[in-house]
């Protein structure tokens, strides 16, 4: 059997707002195969967001346990919590979150910059993943001079230029188009079958259906998780 890659026992992640402590997350226990390909579903404000923020190290459980690649991560510090986010994962957001003065291969090589890759290297890596994503033709352009599909595969080439084991998309397709949709659902097809682990929140029941596992949230637990077909890699 495929080890865990993520593993999530009783979380809680609350925030301290006026009288009432709020509970983003309550108690939630998830465990992740390796090479897994999972959707999280839930009305807004259900905690998909704050989940996927505590699985990707950008944020910290108030309570519970979190093994990442079968490691405790809860007493790292946060410079060994930013270096194992380098290097095991990849973000994926809405509003494609690139940087606006850089070229689509300068976006993609700055995890390399962070990760101290020397030039040569990050020019040749970066090219390779704008390839895979079908952008090599537009390298040198900047996030607006191309379309909102393309943005997004620069941001999903930038997402696995440090070749992470999972990849973490928070409604990647929710500004794009049906058309453009799928084909981007159709990288995560190719990402999935090279062994990414690829978990993604969507609202569209479409977009969930592609996966192998649909996990329902609901005020800040989990309310259903089926899987609706074999892992990829099995
Ligand atoms: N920084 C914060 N401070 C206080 N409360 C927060 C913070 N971030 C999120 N919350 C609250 O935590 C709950 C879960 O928010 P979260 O962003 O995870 O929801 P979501 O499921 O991603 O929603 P959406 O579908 O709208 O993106 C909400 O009630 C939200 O108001
Ligand atoms: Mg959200």
């Amino acid at each position: 059997m495929a080890e865990n890659v993520v593993q999530l026992e009783d979380i809680s992640r609350v925030y301290e707002m006026g009288e009432e402590p709020l509970y983003a997350l309550k108690k939630l226990t998830l465990s992740i195969e390796d090479g897994d390909y999972v959707a999280i579903m839930g009305t807004s404000g259900s905690g998909k967001s704050t989940l996927m923020n505590l699985i990707g190290c950008l944020d910290r459980a108030t309570e519970g346990r979190y093994l990442l690649n079968q490691k405790d991560v809860f007493d790292l510090t946060d410079d060994e919590l930013a270096e194992i986010r380098n290097s095991t994962i990849g973000f994926v957001f809405q509003q494609f979150n690139l940087l606006s003065s850089m070229t689509a291969i300068e976006n993609v090589m700055l995890p390399l910059v962070y990760a101290g890759v020397d030039k040569e290297q990050r020019t040749l890596r970066a090219q390779f993943v704008l390839q895979q994503v079908g952008l090599d033709q537009r390298i040198y352009h900047r996030p607006n001079q191309l379309s909102g599909g393309q943005q997004q595969r620069v941001s999903i080439a930038r997402a696995i230029v440090n070749k992470p084991r999972i990849l973490l998309a928070d409604e990647p397709t929710g500004a794009l188009d049906s058309h453009t949709a799928t084909e981007i659902l159709e990288l995560f097809d190719d990402l999935v079958e090279q062994g990414i682990t690829v978990i993604l929140v969507t609202h569209d029941g479409e977009v969930a259906n592609r996966a192998s596992r649909i996990v329902r949230m609901r005020d800040g637990q989990i309310t259903s998780d089926s899987r609706i077909r074999s892992k990829k890699n099995a």
